[in-house]
């Protein structure tokens, strides 16, 4: 226990309103962080608050959108009134935009990129500064298995962005090892969601579609994420640096190839 203790520890996890971001901070609250609830979902991230209460431990829930830089300047600043250091940050929130590649708006592929990568990029800036001046520090960023391998149904903003987070992750964790702060990646395979379910409910087949792609044969519950994330966040990872990790039940340890349906299934 003691070596994933998390006791005294700041956490941010942004997208803890819901999904894996919520499953994190309920993880990390119940081996003792107190953990900042970011997200633009004030009501997603109060219900992950009560959760955390019944647990015992403390969070602090603050608004804040991502894609945008002044605010999470904001973030930090208020942070820093609040606790004057940061040890874990959790970048989890973020959304995938698409469409055909030959027909996307370029205003959609720029928006992606102001989400996952700007926005990623800001959160490490900003946490990483407070970590190395505490000499220590723990980021985790999630990418997806779409930024290792192409999906080929309408992601192309989306896998080229977080093809750059998985980058990132090695560039920072190069330059900061030797400062302190470690920096390693999560990618996920299809992890249920509210709008993975609803476009299941939509288009049936896309369930099999995925669950060929996945060794395991099923898709993932996002409680999953859990012990990874436990994990990189505590001391049973001191020497776990740029590590891109995949939580994809085989997914990329296999030629998902089987797996791709043809673009005209998925687009009719
Ligand atoms: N679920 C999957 O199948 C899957 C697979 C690969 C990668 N991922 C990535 O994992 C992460 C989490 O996925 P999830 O399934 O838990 O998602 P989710 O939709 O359940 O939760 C995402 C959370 O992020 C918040 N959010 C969205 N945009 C935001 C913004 N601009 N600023 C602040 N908060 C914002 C939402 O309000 C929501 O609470 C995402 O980055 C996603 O791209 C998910």
């Amino acid at each position: 226990m003691d070596l994933f203790s998390l006791e005294n520890k700041v956490c941010i996890v942004t997208g803890a309103a819901s999904g894996m971001g919520k499953q994190i901070a309920i993880g990390f609250a119940e081996y003792g962080a107190h953990v900042v609830l970011v997200d633009i979902n004030d009501f997603g991230s109060e219900e992950t608050s009560l959760i955390i209460k019944d647990i015992g431990t403390k969070s602090t829930v603050i608004n804040c959108n991502v894609s945008k830089s002044d605010e999470i300047q904001k973030l930090f600043t208020e942070l820093d009134s609040l606790f004057g250091r940061i040890d874990v940050l959790v970048n989890v929130a973020g959304e995938g935009y698409g469409g055909r590649p030959e027909e996307i708006d370029l205003s959609v592929l720029k928006e992606t990129i102001d989400n996952l990568v700007i926005g990623r990029f800001k959160m490490c800036q900003e946490a990483g500064t407070r970590m190395i001046r505490n000499g220590e520090g723990s980021i985790i960023n999630f990418g997806s298995i779409g930024g290792w391998s192409s999906l080929g149904r309408g992601h192309t903003p989306y896998g080229m962005s977080m093809a750059a987070v998985i980058q990132m992750t090695r560039e920072l964790s190069t330059e900061w090892a030797s400062r302190g702060v470690r920096v390693n990646a999560i990618l996920p395979a299809q992890v249920w969601n509210e709008n993975l379910r609803e476009r299941i409910s939509k288009q049936r087949e896309l369930e099999e579609t995925f669950k060929d792609g996945i060794p395991i044969g099923r898709l993932g519950e996002p409680e999953e994420v859990k012990g990874l994330a436990i994990f990189l966040a505590s001391s049973a990872s001191t020497f776990v640096t740029g590590a891109i990790i995949p939580m994809d039940g085989g997914n990329l340890a296999m030629n998902a190839g089987g797996s791709y349906p043809g673009s005209s299934r998925i687009y009719g």
